[in-house]
């Protein structure tokens, strides 16, 4: 089974492997994140069941008992990174950051799923699948009872590294009320490990400390952070990911005959189809964040407008003007799916979110694509994820211009995309 897998990403992942968990990166990011986990697990299961479904274990076991999943669990010490535990202080054991990420883990639990009972392990598997998908459940309800903006199925994302888009322009105009007057001094080390060229600005950084103090000072009351943090903003990306989590997991649900979590997960998905049309901006005619606070939209051509068609979303109107984008883009970059749409004038190639390419996302894209039948878009989407990772290797993310590396170099969920596919290829070939 492991013959044509990329022995190189397999070794990456083994590397960031420290017992149970995998690092993102040694050097940059040294615990565990909720959704690179997620796909990590996706590149464990293309060579070792057994250790993809631990990936996702020892990330719930970081769940607090109302169903939020952090997203980050510190299980070990690194002096390594800032802002550490001390700084987030979850009073949780083990300690954890006090905001969530974007909901893949639904998702990649049906895929391992399928995998192990396309394999004939699904009894042996029965018993896991059914205590992740409890888990996996009461996070789903966690976002519907503590961030969905009037009950329209969107998530609203309090904290930019909420949305793992850390610096995305989406957030600049809802960033702006945020007090950073009383942050205070701090040590970077991101840009320690890093060329700045590559990471979020001193002031975004600022931004993000205040709403740490924030949420701290609440003692992470999540009631009270929907009611009054400073940054409220229904991200498309998390709303759209999280449809298709849910979408999953009823499916899921239906396989291990929970009728009635079933029914409770379309209600959610109705709700969600019904709301979501809140994040569609007419003017520019994409799907973008919306701001709570003050209802504007962002206005963004980003690559999470693109996971439309992954949520499953069918609108034929919307459809093709996203794919009159995806077609825009496309005749501009060498390297699709860039994070923010290269004619933008604050399109930077290097920075983060701000015009990086990001294979994790692209998966999600051309996973979509696929499905929506549009197999030429999904074929250029990962033929040119493949082409970046064949030139430079496993980065963080790539620059959509030339493919060169941006951010960190062996990066887990990049080698867990390069697994996820190759596998997918040998069960086709
Ligand atoms: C960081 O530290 O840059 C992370 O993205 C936060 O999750």
């Amino acid at each position: 089974m492991t013959a044509t897998l990329d022995p190189a990403a397999q070794a990456i992942l083994r590397h960031n492997d420290r017992g149970g968990y995998t690092v993102p990166n040694g050097r940059v990011y040294p615990f565990q994140w909720n959704w690179d986990s997620a796909f990590v697990a996706l590149g464990f299961d293309a060579f070792d069941r057994d250790r993809a479904w631990t990936e996702l274990e020892t990330l719930f076991a970081a769940q607090w008992p109302d169903g939020f999943l952090p997203h980050i669990v510190f299980w070990k010490d690194d002096p390594g990174y800032f802002p550490g535990p001390e700084v987030w202080s979850s009073g949780t054991q083990p300690r954890t950051s006090g905001i969530t990420q974007p909901p893949v883990a639904g998702t990649v639990l049906r895929r391992l799923w399928d995998s192990a009972t396309a394999a004939g392990d699904g009894e042996a598997y029965r018993p896991r699948a059914e205590a992740l998908f409890a888990r996996t459940l009461a996070w789903h309800r966690w976002f519907a009872q503590y961030r969905d903006f009037e009950g329209r199925g969107v998530v609203v994302a309090m904290h930019p590294w909420e949305t793992g888009r850390d610096n995305s322009p989406e957030w600049d105009a809802p960033g702006e009320p945020i007090d950073v007057s009383n942050v205070g001094d701090y040590v970077r080390r991101d840009t320690g490990h890093l060329d700045a060229k590559m990471r979020p600005t001193k002031l975004e950084y600022d931004r993000y400390l205040a709403l740490v103090q924030y949420g701290r000072a609440t003692g992470w009351n999540h009631a009270e952070i929907a009611r009054s943090n400073p940054f409220r903003v229904a991200d498309v990306g998390m709303s759209l990911i999280l449809l298709r989590a849910n979408r999953d997991l009823a499916a899921l649900a239906r396989e291990l005959g929970r009728e009635a979590e079933a029914a409770e997960l379309d209600a959610l998905i109705a709700r969600a189809e019904a709301g979501i049309g809140w994040l569609w901006d007419p003017v520019r005619r994409t799907w973008c964040s919306r701001d709570c606070i003050t209802g504007l939209h962002s206005g963004f051509v980003t690559s999470a407008s693109f996971l439309s068609f992954y949520a499953g979303l069918e609108d034929a109107d919307k459809d093709a003007a996203m794919l009159g984008h995806f077609e825009r883009i496309a005749a501009r970059v060498r390297y699709m799916v860039p994070s923010l749409d290269p004619d933008d004038p604050g399109f930077q190639m290097i920075r983060y979110w701000r015009g990086p390419v990001w294979a994790v996302v692209n998966w999600m894209i051309g996973e979509g694509l696929a499905e929506a039948g549009q197999k030429a878009q999904a074929e250029r989407v990962r033929a040119d994820t493949r082409a970046m990772m064949d030139q430079t290797g496993f980065y963080e993310a790539y620059s959509p211009i030339d493919g060169s590396g941006s951010g960190g170099d062996d990066f887990s969920w990049t080698a867990a995309i390069r697994l996820a596919w190759a596998r997918e290829d040998e069960r086709c070939a």
